[in-house]
């Protein structure tokens, strides 16, 4: 992610700062980006850094049942009047989903736990809060090609009539995602 925004605002003089619990991916991080402070943090615990004018949280929530725990936690990262930007698939229909995937892969057996909140449970809460977003519906545009050999399989890209695209998942799931941006 900063990667890509190092490329597309690289004239912009801007401070990133990446955050993750697991150390593999922070080395593989460092090793790609040097000039870059990445630490790690669990965002349930709480992390202690600098607060910033822009959040990010990309890819993530969808592992989490209590989102309130996280959304407080991203809240305590942000400046005042700055930023807080969620990305991820959230359910329209009122429905809080939580999907098992449990596979075999190299002999072990895998168990995975996702969840795809429900944008009304989510409002209602942000309502309480007081504070002001927006949830803004993400097209694709791109087209992402089914990969069988990678593992788990990545999401891939379907263009319909319309000529408008669909996301799916692994188990061939539509995804709808959204990219949520509220206001501190
Ligand atoms: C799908 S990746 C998204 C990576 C990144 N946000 C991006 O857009 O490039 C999900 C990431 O969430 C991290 N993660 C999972 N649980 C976490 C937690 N409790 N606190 C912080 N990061 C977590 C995983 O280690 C993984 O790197």
């Amino acid at each position: 992610m900063i990667a890509y925004l190092k490329r597309e605002f690289g004239d912009i003089d801007i401070n990133y700062t990446g955050v993750d619990v697991s150390e593999k991916l922070l080395d593989e991080a460092k090793n790609r980006l040097p000039d870059i402070e990445f630490i790690r943090g669990d965002i349930i615990d709480g992390i202690s850094i600098k607060e910033s004018d822009i959040v990010l949280f990309f890819g993530v929530i969808s592992f989490f049942d209590n989102v309130e725990t996280v959304f407080e936690n991203l809240f305590r990262l942000s400046s005042r009047n700055g930023g807080v930007y969620v990305f991820a698939p959230f359910n329209k229909y009122g429905y809080k989903v939580k999907y098992e995937y449990t596979h075999i892969n190299e002999g072990e057996r895998i168990t995975d736990i996702e969840y795809t909140h429900s944008i009304s449970e989510i409002s209602d809460w942000l309502d309480k809060k007081g504070v002001e977003y927006f949830w803004h519906k993400f097209d694709i545009s791109i087209d992402i090609a089914k990969s069988e050999s990678s593992y788990p399989i990545r999401v891939w890209t379907e263009k319909m009539y319309n000529g408008e695209r669909i996301q799916r998942d692994m188990i061939d799931r539509i995804e709808e995602q959204y990219l949520l941006e509220i206001l501190m």
